[in-house]
């Protein structure tokens, strides 16, 4: 099942920088790499729920404000500790001008 959010228009979000997507209770990151990609994760930090889209992104990587865990980005992946679970992504296509995300994905 999918459920296609419009996130944002391509251009609010500047190169390698992340903003926030709440969705009801949700909280997404959503990401504009320094290729010109755009990539959600879950809004949360997984080690312990610091807001991501306060973090740095960069070079792929986004840096938690809290304790500096860094993640992939584009994969979700744990890079150490403190971090030690994967962050949860999501599809995202651009159509028409906009980002959308599948929050189901
Ligand atoms: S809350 Fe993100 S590294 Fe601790």
């Amino acid at each position: 099942m999918s459920q296609w959010i419009r996130a944002c228009a391509v251009d609010s979000i500047d190169v390698e920088d992340v903003a926030p997507l709440v969705v009801g209770e949700r909280h997404l990151a959503v990401y504009h790499s320094e290729e010109g990609e755009y990539y959600a994760t879950d809004g949360h930090c997984t080690h312990e729920r610091a807001l991501l889209c306060e973090g740095l992104a960069m070079d792929g990587v986004i840096e938690c404000p809290r304790h500096n865990g860094q993640f992939d980005y584009r994969s979700g992946r744990a890079l150490g500790a403190p971090v030690l679970v994967d962050l949860r992504t999501y599809p995202v296509s651009v159509r028409d001008g906009y980002v959308y995300v599948d929050i189901d994905g």
